[in-house]
């Protein structure tokens, strides 16, 4: 809001509402002591303010902002100074003439300047501190005064509270990193181990069963023999799922490099790749991806070619399979789409499929391990975005997602 404060408002709302201003943007309680020491002053016309904490018994006078010193770094018990009296009693307290008032420790404020002053507690149940203002010469504050003194005090216990929360949410953030990064390190452990483990006897298991195949195959009766062939067909699938799982493992923790991506190409380009590779289905393929977006190149191709060979898996049984690959603007940013005319599935089933190794067609009809869509919600999640999908059976399948508030331009 340009030139708020008005011009027009009193001087003294003016100066309160840039503290408070000031207040909600502070975040840390040193940004805190520094705001309220000098609108504290400014507010009252004072020639002294101070910034007390409460310290268990204690009154500490942490900032001060005045003509002459005052108590800056010392100590009081709450029972002996009048800022641990404001606490005590939560309540705010004028004093006309410091000398006169029993509740002053007159030692102490014979050094100083002071013969009146003002005290308002931060928070009025157990108040967690004390703005105090003071003046050369015996005056008595206006009940105003002491309004704006307690709006001030007020607010600074919400600034001081907000400065607790950011600081322990940093703290928890912290935490949270750590934690993840050990289960990382876990997972990658993990995913080392079992690549080598696992693969290692595969590997014999197979090769053991070709050469059975290759010493005794001629010898064995039909059945016997398509048995022990099915091991290495078998053995193969188990790799493959392996080397899934492992690339899923590794997508939640490679870094995201974020650059404009144009998706239409990508897509394009992995188009052609399939039609080279499957030149038995004339898929008609479009593509309409409006301009780049921010993302991570090398996921993002990931997972469209999870999405398109989909798309051109599921539609080989369509009489004349189309697979678009398009955008559409939303409020909150573009939608992208992958949309086929192939077998589809029940719209019911849909929650399952991002999930690893859930598949709704079998291997038979389609082969595949069902780790891809989730290799996808993986990326798109990584993005900051959504994807889902829609489908009936026979009509075919759109599978759309999102990139996040990110990709709103411009990025
Ligand atoms: N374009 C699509 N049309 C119909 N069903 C689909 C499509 N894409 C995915 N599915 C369904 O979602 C399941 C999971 O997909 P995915 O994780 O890629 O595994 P896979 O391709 O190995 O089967 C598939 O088994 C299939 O049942
Ligand atoms: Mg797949």
């Amino acid at each position: 809001m340009a030139g708020w404060p008005d011009a027009d408002l009193p001087p003294v709302v003016s100066r309160l509402v840039a503290a408070v201003q000031d207040l909600s943007r502070a975040r840390s309680a040193e940004e805190v002591r520094d705001i309220v020491r000098h609108a504290a002053r400014a507010l009252t016309g004072a020639d002294g303010a101070t910034f007390v904490l409460r310290d268990r018994d204690q009154c500490h006078y942490v900032e001060e902002d005045a003509i002459a010193p005052l108590w800056k770094g010392q100590r009081f018990p709450m029972t002996a100074c009048i800022s641990g009296w404001s606490m005590l009693h939560g309540e705010p307290v004028a004093i006309e003439d410091v000398f006169a008032d029993p509740r002053i420790p007159h030692e102490a404020y014979r050094r100083t300047f002071v013969q009146s002053l003002v005290m308002v507690p931060i928070r009025s149940d157990s108040p967690v501190g004390a703005i105090g203002t003071y003046w050369s010469v015996k005056r008595k504050a206006s009940s105003g005064e002491v309004a704006i003194l307690q709006a001030l005090a007020n607010t600074t216990a919400v600034a001081l509270e907000n400065v607790r929360v950011y600081a322990e949410l940093e703290t928890r953030v912290r935490q949270r990193t750590r934690q993840l990064e050990q289960a990382n390190e876990e997972l990658e452990a993990f995913a080392a181990s079992v690549s080598h483990d696992l693969r290692a006897p595969l590997a014999v298991i197979s090769g053991s069963a070709e050469l059975l195949d290759m010493r005794l195959g001629a010898n064995l009766p039909p059945t016997e023999r398509k048995l022990l062939t099915a091991v290495p067909v078998q053995v193969k699938r188990m790799s493959q799922l392996i080397e899934d799982l492992l690339r899923l493992a590794r997508l939640r923790q490679t870094e995201l490099r974020l650059a404009p991506v144009d998706l239409g190409v990508v897509a394009a380009e992995i188009g052609a790749e399939l039609a080279a590779a499957n030149p038995q289905c004339a898929v008609a393929f479009t593509v309409e991806a409006g301009p780049a977006v921010p993302g991570d190149a090398a996921l993002l191709r990931i997972a469209l070619e999870n999405l398109l060979s989909n798309a051109w898996k599921y539609t080989r049984k369509a009489a004349e399979p189309r697979v678009a690959f398009g955008r559409r603007e939303e409020v909150t940013g573009p939608v992208f789409f992958v949309r086929d005319n192939g077998v589809g599935f029940p719209a019911e089933e849909v929650g399952k499929l991002f999930r690893p190794f859930q598949r709704l067609h079998s291997s038979a009809d389609f082969p595949g391990t069902g780790v891809g869509l989730s290799i996808v919600s993986t990326i798109i999640e990584r993005h900051g975005g959504r994807v889902w999908g829609e489908a009936a059976p026979g009509t075919g399948a759109t599978f759309c997602f999102t990139l996040g508030r990110g990709s709103n331009p411009p990025f």
